[in-house]
């Protein structure tokens, strides 16, 4: 049966406890309001550990802007259904005080690759993801941590810090989820009316259109949307851009 827990001690404690020793611990970080492509990224986990766990704290260190916080959806009594459906062993929906007892004073930087594109916009965003990320590895130490590749330079910046701290954790990447127009699943899409889902996913499209860089933003703009950034990036298009001022991201393989 799955446990849901809220206090960080009387997690540690579990976790010291036979059970969940020598046994291959998969955990699926998230911030709730659980779409299909956390279900998917949750159902792997299953698939390929003894143990999943799955935590939902919406980050506060993370936004850079008190709206987009305040925004954020939330639903921890569905969250919890569904993942009680699929089974998972533990949640861990820990509060404020009990992930930051030092109420940020301690804050992990990483220097280059969080400085550009959505950190050049986003000043902070990932000072907060590797913070409490850190935070979520050492309290839950798990064998395996799953990760969007939506999120793909979170993904990079999460796997050189697991890299270069010495975490004895294998990163995971998970393929990005997208509905049948394309559209990448995103929590913040809940904040998009249908028609301006169906805008959306005109993201894609133009990002997989074979466009150069700057006739995919010039398009982009004549779409709608209020564009950021698009860049090229290891073997990828990365993009950040604004639809009715919800912020998206999206990125391709070149
Ligand atoms: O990708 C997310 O949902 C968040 O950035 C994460 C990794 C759960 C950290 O708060």
């Amino acid at each position: 049966m799955t446990k849901v827990i809220s206090n960080i001690k009387q997690f540690t404690k579990l976790r010291k406890s036979k059970s969940l020793t020598d046994k291959s611990i998969g955990l699926v970080p998230t911030m709730g309001a659980l779409h299909e492509g956390h279900l998917s990224i949750v159902k792997r986990s299953i698939k390929e550990n003894d143990i999943t766990i799955v935590t939902i704290f919406v980050n506060p260190t993370q936004f850079n802007s008190k709206e987009d916080l305040l925004k954020y959806p939330q639903n921890l009594k569905g969250d919890l259904f569904k993942l009680k459906k699929l089974k998972v062993d533990f949640i861990l929906v820990p509060a404020f005080n009990e992930i930051y007892p030092d109420n940020y004073a301690y804050v992990l930087t990483e220097n280059e690759l969080s400085k550009i594109l959505c950190g050049k916009y986003r000043p902070g965003h990932f000072d907060g993801v590797l913070t409490v990320v850190m935070k979520l590895l050492n309290i839950v130490k798990p064998t395996h941590a799953y990760f969007g590749e939506k999120d793909y330079q979170q993904l990079k910046l999460i796997k050189a810090m697991v890299d270069t701290f010495f975490i004895d954790t294998k990163i995971i990447a998970h393929p990005i989820v997208r509905n049948k127009n394309g559209l990448a699943l995103s929590s913040r899409n809940e904040r998009l009316s249908l028609e301006q889902q169906v805008l959306a996913a005109e993201l894609h499209k133009t990002l997989s259109s074979g466009l150069s860089i700057t006739k995919i933003k010039s398009t982009l703009k004549q779409k709608g949307f209020v564009v950021e950034y698009v860049e090229k990036f290891d073997n990828r298009i990365l993009s950040g851009v604004y639809l009715n001022k919800v912020r998206l991201i999206d990125n391709v393989k070149i």
